[in-house]
């Protein structure tokens, strides 16, 4: 049986126009005024509601292994979690450990993934280590449709990567044609930073942005760029959190470096004073990047209005306070990452569009279109066309609410964002044709998701072979 939502007013990255969607066989067939559908149609009125592409987030942890612990979510509450909130897709980083084999942990998190997540997903395949045998086997991985790397600067001895093993990864990414997203900070200089600042009896999470000063990632930023321009591959930079690492960055595409950029919403919305905070309040807000200095956050805003910043992303990571605690006499062991697959969608509308910082369809752009086109999903994902996927975020601004870890479906014990109010939020999202959530109800199928398999997109390049 075919759905009709009528009388919508449809936003995209490039147009806004009031027309009724037809869908049939989970896919968008026809758009336009007054459709005629067949009799048996269930129609879903969408009068005074915006109509969004479902939205896509670049940038999630799930299961994660990290620092003597596990992130808390499962794919179960992550996904059911991300539809609430208006993402319909989300890419999830692969992250096995240094002494893991990369083709074993791919498949470890695909299972996971598979006949549990709500919501359709794909991956980045982690890198972090590379020897003998990791070149077939992310050979393997691309074949099977995950078509874009991720590798750590920091992180040292863990998920870290260094300079050579970096090289491996982008020549291999260059001639597959596939992106390489990075963390990118200097992690022999963190770790010098770390046991300085804990030698002089400074423990608390306070000190944990000043443990990764701005400059930290700007060299990180600066030297990713370096090793994608000179390999041909093509670059993300994940969570870009200040001005002096955009200033790397954009100088790195000023020049014709391949290099996109990713920022996630802490970024825009919590600044260093959250990590100051007494106790385990100051815990919860520790991630890296660090929160940074207040001033950064008009920088991250223009620069997303000008697209300097290319995505918006979440880094959703959520460690419980009783997880937190395990760095309590060291900020050094206080899990890092900070939950938001669930907020991500109304926090950027209210404190973006809003607020008039960010335009609508600049807003669909980064948060949908772009994540899509950049990792090989568009158009079937982040757009509304004729032959798209019908993944559509029904969208109710007049809604008014507040965030708070009480009504939240992520699996933790605190709200990255507690507190803060939201102005809007979606009323119907479904995927692919199949009506998930409903007015802050997950009402759908929780195995709903489907694996993407992407193809590699970007140009492919061969490097004379590391040493
Ligand atoms: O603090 C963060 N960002 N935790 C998750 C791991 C990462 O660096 O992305
Ligand atoms: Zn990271
Ligand atoms: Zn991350």
């Amino acid at each position: 049986m075919g759905l009709l939502i009528k009388d919508g007013e449809i936003v995209t990255a490039d147009a806004r126009c009031h027309a009724d969607i037809y869908i049939a066989n989970e896919t968008i067939t026809s758009i336009g005024l007054d459709l005629q559908v067949p009799a048996e149609t269930e129609v879903i009125d969408a009068n005074g509601k915006l109509i969004f592409p479902g939205f896509i987030d670049p940038h999630v942890h799930i299961h994660l292994p990290f620092m003597a612990t596990f992130a808390k979510d499962t794919h179960a509450t992550a996904s059911v979690a991300a539809l609430i909130g208006g993402t319909t897709t989300f890419i999830e980083m692969v992250c096995p450990s240094r002494g893991e084999d990369a083709l074993e942990g791919y498949h470890k998190w695909k299972q996971k993934a598979e006949g549990t997540s709500a919501c359709d997903y794909a991956f980045h395949m982690g890198v972090t280590h590379y020897d003998a045998g990791t070149e077939a086997q992310l050979r393997e991985i691309v074949k099977d449709g995950t078509a874009s790397f991720k590798i750590f600067l920091s992180y040292k001895g863990f998920f870290g990567v260094d300079d050579n093993e970096m090289f491996r990864v982008l020549k291999l990414a260059a001639e597959l044609g596939v992106i390489t997203t990075a963390h990118c900070e200097n992690s022999e200089l963190v770790s010098q930073m770390q046991h300085a600042l804990l030698a002089a009896g400074k423990t608390g999470p306070e000190w944990h942005e000043p443990s990764r000063p701005e400059a930290i990632e700007a060299e990180g930023t600066s030297r990713f760029a370096t090793f994608v321009e000179q390999t041909g591959a093509t670059g993300y930079v994940v969570h870009l959190s200040c001005a002096p690492a955009l200033h790397a960055a954009v100088e790195a595409k000023l020049r014709g470096v391949k290099l996109y950029v990713e920022s996630v919403v802490p970024h825009f919305l919590l600044d260093k004073s959250y990590a100051e905070l007494p106790g385990v309040e100051g815990m919860k807000h520790v991630m890296s990047p660090p929160l940074r200095d207040k001033s950064n956050q008009q920088v991250l805003w223009s620069s997303l209005e000008t697209r300097l910043i290319d995505t918006v992303g979440t880094d959703h990571c959520p460690f419980d306070t009783g997880q937190k605690l395990l760095g309590a006499n060291d900020f050094t062991q206080i899990p890092n990452g900070i939950p938001g697959i669930e907020e991500r969608i109304n926090l950027m509308y209210t404190y973006g569009v809003n607020r008039g910082r960010l335009n609508i369809h600049r807003f669909v752009d980064a948060l949908s279109t772009q994540p899509a086109k950049l990792f090989g999903l568009f158009p079937r994902k982040g757009t509304i066309a004729v032959g798209s996927d019908a993944d559509l975020v029904i969208y109710d601004q007049e809604y008014r609410g507040i965030l708070t870890a009480a009504k939240q479906h992520t699996n933790n014990d605190y709200c990255g964002f507690e507190g803060f109010a939201i102005e809007g939020r979606p009323s119907v999202v479904m995927v692919r044709g199949k009506v998930q959530v409903r007015d802050g109800v997950f009402i759908g199928d929780q195995g709903r998701g489907l694996f993407l398999r992407r193809e590699p997109q970007y140009q492919k390049h061969e490097v004379a072979d590391a040493c």
